[in-house]
């Protein structure tokens, strides 16, 4: 009898629900050729328009749901004018998922497909092969909600822990050992951690315990690099790296920079994993731009789904949507734009990508 997973599902704001239907689509088609599992699902409201209604970010249902499901596809979620007294967005959802429910690692694979439209001259397909590990619940954005402000200043504060620096440390050396392959330019599996210890007290911190975690793991190459220079190195350079790993704003701003490299933003998907529960969802926000118009890119989407299939523990079905999304780029059956957009949007890309998955299955 085929096992069954309890899906909670967050559409979310902007492009989120268009997105997240082409991926439902795909999953579908995905549970019929597998025949292995089906995914039972449960709708609910996060995020900005649900704050317009509500008053809360998430519903206490959602959340109730969220701690219940196996894992959840979450859309992404914010609109830029709905906004707290602060000053602050109101429909974003990090506290509420990521720290409350200590999702520490933000898995956030950037890779290079066929036949996308990269701004760098060194573009053949997997050139551009590594993992932003984010620490998704202290750094930076701990200070989410609580800086101070008065009248003419504010401030927010960063934090590391020797918990949350250790644990980060220990889960980038096991996936540099648990991925296929090492870096694309000379085959090393590498840690890279990046910081800016050279100047604050809490990134020497935590440099200093990565290092001491980095022993446990001699066949893995490590290494440190500055914040600054690691970013011209991610477009000088970007086949040297296999896992990177780093605090919670310099991992978000370097995964940005990083989809930039390899055709936008709407390539690339993310995994926000703890020790119970797991959420993923696309690196990108809601994209107000181009929401409604059938522009969306959901690639980062699906190969969210493909994560949320390895994670559940039916790996075959990831690997398989993972190639399809592979060689509907490379035999060219979607009208990208060069600014990473699609020509018909999200039900373009999916139903090219069903073809897809039914030839690979007609052939097997
Ligand atoms: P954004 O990531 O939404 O968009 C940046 C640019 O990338 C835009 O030009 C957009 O059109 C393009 N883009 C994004 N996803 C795309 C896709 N799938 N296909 C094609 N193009 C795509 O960033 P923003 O405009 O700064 O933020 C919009 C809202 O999203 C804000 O409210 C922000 O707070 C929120 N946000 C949410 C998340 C999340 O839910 N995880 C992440 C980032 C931003
Ligand atoms: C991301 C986003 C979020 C973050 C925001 C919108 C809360 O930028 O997931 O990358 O900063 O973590
Ligand atoms: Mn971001």
């Amino acid at each position: 009898m085929a096992q069954s997973y309890w899906i909670t599902i967050l559409p979310g704001d902007g492009i989120g629900p268009e997105i997240v239907e082409a991926t439902l689509d795909i999953l579908e088609t995905v549970q019929e050729l597998s025949g292995r599992f089906a995914l039972i699902y449960e709708f609910h409201q996060a995020g900005a328009e649900c704050y317009r209604e509500t008053g809360q970010p998430i519903t206490a249902e959602a959340l109730e749901a969220f701690e219940r499901a196996n894992a959840t596809l979450k859309g992404p979620v914010g609109l830029p004018g709905v906004r707290k007294p602060d000053g602050t967005e109101a429909g974003l959802l990090g506290g509420a998922l990521r720290v409350d429910f200590d999702l520490y690692a933000n898995v956030r694979p950037i890779k290079l497909f066929p036949n996308v439209h990269t701004p760098l001259a060194m573009n053949a397909p997997g050139s551009i092969d590594y993992v932003i590990l984010r620490e998704n619940s202290e750094g930076l954005y701990l200070s989410r909600g609580v800086g101070l402000k008065t009248r003419d200043a504010a401030t927010d504060c960063m934090m590391m822990t020797r918990r949350g620096c250790e644990r980060i440390s220990r889960y980038a050396f096991r996936l540099a050992l648990e991925k296929h392959r090492g870096a694309p330019q000379d085959g090393v599996r590498r840690v890279t951690l990046v910081d800016k210890s050279n100047v604050l007290r809490s990134y020497a911190f935590f440099r200093d315990i990565f290092q001491r975690v980095s022993s446990d793991y001699p066949e893995v190459a490590t290494e440190c690099l500055y914040m600054d220079a690691a970013a011209a190195a991610l477009v000088n350079r970007p086949g040297h790296f296999h896992v990177i790993v780093t605090e919670n704003m310099f991992g978000d701003i370097l995964s940005d920079l990083g989809g930039a490299t390899i055709g936008g933003l709407g390539m690339c998907p993310a995994a926000n994993i703890g020790d119970r529960l797991a959420y993923f969802e696309p690196i990108h926000g809601s994209a107000p731009d181009i929401a409604g118009k059938n522009l969306a890119n959901p690639t980062s989407q699906i190969l969210s789904a493909a994560m949320m299939l390895q994670h559940l523990g039916e790996p075959e079905a990831a690997v398989m949507l993972k190639k399809a999304v592979w060689d509907l780029y490379a035999q060219k059956r979607i009208p990208l734009m060069p600014a990473g957009t699609v020509e018909g949007g999200a039900a373009t890309v999916a139903k090219e990508l069903k073809t897809v998955l039914n030839e690979a299955a007609d052939r097997s």
